[in-house]
């Protein structure tokens, strides 16, 4: 190979790999550009944006039928976050008290709070002795005496080391829930002259 086709390589060479030798400003040469640059809708992404002037309800839930509109805005503070507008803690339950409510709040604390709070709230359970932060008495007079909004506000956001239960139960569960944990708070610091007579009776 002679000298001159050498440096005719050498030439093609440097040509071939951009090596021009002053710089740009232009972006480099995208050899495959794949739709880089085009309008489009990534993998697991939002496909719809919002239109303007509209407000979003039910968003991530599938309409059942049995929701009105303020069900999606959760516009209604005490219903909602258990606070009213100011941010203060509602006293009592913004809900109707009923025999099935009480039942239905039974079957939720037995399933989500009694793993460590056990089923009479005492909080003696084996997560102690794993490790963890013992759960207090929920029949504590502490805990008697805060206000309705303050326990559904735990069981919704959970409180230092006890993790908050609002994605998996939703907020007429939590209520109910409040309501059977004030039934649990009676049932174990009632005076016997709480008690209706025909149970007073048995008791003698
Ligand atoms: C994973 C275990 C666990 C579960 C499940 C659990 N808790 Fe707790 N809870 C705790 C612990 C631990 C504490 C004490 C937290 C601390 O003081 O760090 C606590 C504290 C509380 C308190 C007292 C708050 C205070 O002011 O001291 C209330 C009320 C309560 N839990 C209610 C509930 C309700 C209602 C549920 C069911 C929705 C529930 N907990 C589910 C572990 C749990």
């Amino acid at each position: 190979m002679n000298i001159r086709s050498l440096v005719l390589a050498g030439v093609v060479c440097l040509g071939l790999v951009g090596c021009r030798g002053y710089q740009t400003t232009n972006e480099p040469f995208h050899l495959n550009p794949n739709f880089d640059w085009q309008a489009k809708v990534k993998a697991q992404s939002n496909p719809r944006t919002v239109p303007e002037g509209t407000v979003a309800w039910g968003t991530g839930a599938i309409y059942d039928g049995n929701h009105t509109r303020p069900d999606f805005l959760k516009e209604d503070s005490e219903y909602y976050t258990g606070k009213t507008e100011a941010g203060l803690f509602v006293a009592k339950v913004p809900v109707n008290v009923t025999p099935e409510l009480i039942k239905r709040g039974q079957e939720r604390f037995n399933i989500y709070c009694a793993v460590c709070h056990n089923r009479a709230g005492t909080g003696k359970t084996p997560v102690i002795s794993r490790g963890f932060v013992p759960p207090p008495d929920l029949a504590d007079p502490r805990l008697v005496a805060v206000e309705d909004g303050y326990l559904f506000d735990v069981a919704s956001n959970g409180v230092r080391s006890m993790p908050g239960y609002r994605r998996q139960v939703n907020e007429a569960d939590r209520w109910a829930i409040v309501v059977y944990l004030r039934a649990i708070q009676k049932s174990r610091t009632a005076s016997e002259q709480e008690l209706p007579d025909s149970v007073r009776a048995k008791l003698q």
